[in-house]
């Protein structure tokens, strides 16, 4: 949302003014082969070329990674940034300006105001009409174990469960449909996005109500348990911080920053005394929240799961904090409880402790290693001491003392000497978090046998029974691949082909279907709906018969 007819035309300009292999060789060395370009993959350690460019096509495509995409998905994925950002950066080396594209930059401001304006009406529509339900007010009071006072600096509210309340009110108060739908009120049939929830604002740092996160009162399987607005003009999940607004004034004084999972463990923690707390969506760190830390405190506390999002989490933040020289930590002493929310309902006492006995990301992380691999074995031995490597790899070199340290614990924990510690080479860690910032433009979660098989079946062709690509495919990217692949084999070579993919590509689907049924297994298990939780395993055991 946000980008206009206007600013296809501008893609359009820049994607004509500059040449694809040029843009990608700012980045990679590229060598010329045949009528493409190849490469070294930037993400992945791969020892022969798999980075192809296809100047007629005017596309990439990483075959080690599994991804692709055009100029503007390879300056995302290679700088970490948002889309806007990357075509900020392409049109200036293209020498498009981009105000002449974006309409009239004074007709944008105003509508962007009524945005404001809509949202912060509908925060107060919300505010009201929480004070006007018993259950819900106590749900909030009683279930949530939110005071007045807390509710109030939240501006916690409820979102009524008539398909269209809010709709009708901001109607009625003037708005326009599009204003209710660019500010994200709105679901695809026209009427509330939010039904039945709690709301909580979503702020920037100046407390301007940019969007809402909502959740789920009465248990519903068929909805999710928080709904958040969509990204709009005014919200931009990549960018934004929960708590921000309330939490700035204590982070500057305390100098250090807590960052907890979920938004309900920040409200929770203020409530607590712990007003440096801020959540960021889910465990999804990008560089720019990181940034916008860096310029309040450089101490920033990580209060994650040890479980493996968690874990991924860190690292993720480990590699980009050491760049902006801060200094990160984890909190992971939550006396058994599963969150800060948990923590703090045992006793707030508790969580205003654990928030000052933090440690080291980097001792954390390793520790976790050393959890996860038997060192006593040769597997386990090398595999820890190529995940500490990389890990410490990620230290600012300049900082030697640092290096030094974590390098020692390592060896000494290997029994090694610190030089052949150091003398241990390992592959250039693959960066996670540009992976994450860039997930949408590039379409890595496409698995590759899906991709390839689809491009054997469309360009092959190939007939094969009972198989339906996946959607969201490419189809440039699937000319791409098959030529690269498949094109010099023969008719019964690219059946064989086919036929070995497809056996694979069913798998995966399996797989996939899989781990959905068991997230949902997770979550009938949380709401402790015993009926939904022996419905959904007589699923599974039907689906591992399948999978054999
Ligand atoms: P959790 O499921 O851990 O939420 O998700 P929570 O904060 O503990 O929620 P309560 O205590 O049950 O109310 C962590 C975060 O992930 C996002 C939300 O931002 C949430 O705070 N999330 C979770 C969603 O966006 N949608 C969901 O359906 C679930
Ligand atoms: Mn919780």
């Amino acid at each position: 949302m946000g980008y206009n007819l206007d600013m296809e035309d501008a893609k359009e300009e820049i994607r004509a003014r500059l040449a694809v292999e040029d843009v990608i060789g700012q980045y990679i060395e590229l060598k010329r082969a045949g009528r493409n370009f190849k490469g070294h993959s930037p993400w992945g350690a791969d020892k022969t070329p798999s980075f192809m460019v296809s100047p007629e096509k005017g596309i990439w495509h990483d075959f080690s990674s599994n991804k692709g995409g055009d100029i503007f998905t390879f300056v995302m994925e290679m700088e970490g940034c948002t889309f806007r950002e990357a075509m900020e950066k392409l049109a200036e080396q293209a020498g498009v300006e981009l105000k002449r594209y974006s309409g009239d930059d004074k007709k944008q401001a105003q509508h962007k105001q009524r945005l404001y304006e809509a949202l912060e009406l509908a925060t107060k529509y919300f505010q009201f009409c929480l004070t006007k339900n018993k259950a819900v007010m106590q749900y909030v009071f009683y279930k949530r174990n939110l005071n007045k006072n807390t509710v109030e600096k939240f501006r916690i509210g409820y979102a009524p469960k008539s398909g269209r309340a809010l709709v009708d009110f901001l109607t009625k108060r003037g708005f326009t449909k599009k204003e209710i739908e660019d500010a994200g009120l709105v679901n695809r049939f026209g009427g509330d996005l939010f039904k039945g929830r709690m709301t909580v604002p979503l702020m920037d740092v100046a407390g301007r109500v940019i969007g809402f996160t909502a959740r789920i009162i009465e248990k519903d399987e068929n909805s999710p348990k928080y709904l958040n607005t969509p990204e709009t003009l005014l919200y931009n999940k990549g960018r934004h911080i929960f708590g921000l607004s309330q939490a700035k004034d204590a982070v500057r004084r305390s100098e250090f920053v807590v960052v907890v999972e979920g938004n309900m463990d920040v409200i929770s923690s203020h409530q607590a005394g712990v007003c440096e707390a801020v959540a960021t969506a889910g465990t999804a760190m990008t560089e720019m929240h990181l940034k916008s830390f860096a310029r309040m405190t450089n101490d920033i506390r990580l209060a994650y799961d040890g479980d493996e999002a968690g874990v991924r989490a860190a690292e993720r933040a480990i590699s980009m904090a050491s760049k902006f020289g801060i200094y990160l930590s984890v909190i992971d002493d939550y006396h058994g409880c599963k969150d800060a929310d948990e923590l703090i309902q045992k006793d707030p006492k508790l969580w205003q402790v654990a928030t000052q006995s933090y440690r080291p990301a980097l001792e954390w992380l390793l520790e976790k290693y050393e959890g996860k691999y038997n060192l006593r074995t040769e597997k386990g031995f090398a595999e820890y001491a190529s995940e500490a490597k990389r890990l410490i790899e990620e230290i600012d070199p300049e900082d030697t003392v640092l290096r030094e340290k974590y390098e020692r614990i390592v060896s000494d924990r290997l029994g090694i000497s610190l030089e052949a510690f150091r003398a241990k080479k390992v592959a250039k860690p693959e960066k996670k978090l540009k992976k994450n910032v860039a997930v949408q433009g590039a379409k890595s979660e496409i698995s590759r046998a899906e991709k390839n098989l689809a491009a054997l079946v469309k360009n092959g062709p190939v007939e094969l029974e009972g198989f339906e690509p996946v959607a969201g495919l490419d189809e440039q990217e699937l000319t791409f691949i098959f030529d690269e692949l498949y094109a010099k084999l023969d008719k019964p070579g690219r059946e064989r082909e086919a036929k070995n993919l497809f056996g694979k590509v069913m798998r995966e689907r399996l797989e996939t279907e899989r781990a959905n049924l068991s997230e949902a297994i997770r979550a009938a298990e949380e709401a402790e709906d015993d009926e939904k939780v022996d419905e959904l395993l007589r699923e599974m055991q039907k689906l591992d018969k399948k999978l054999g």
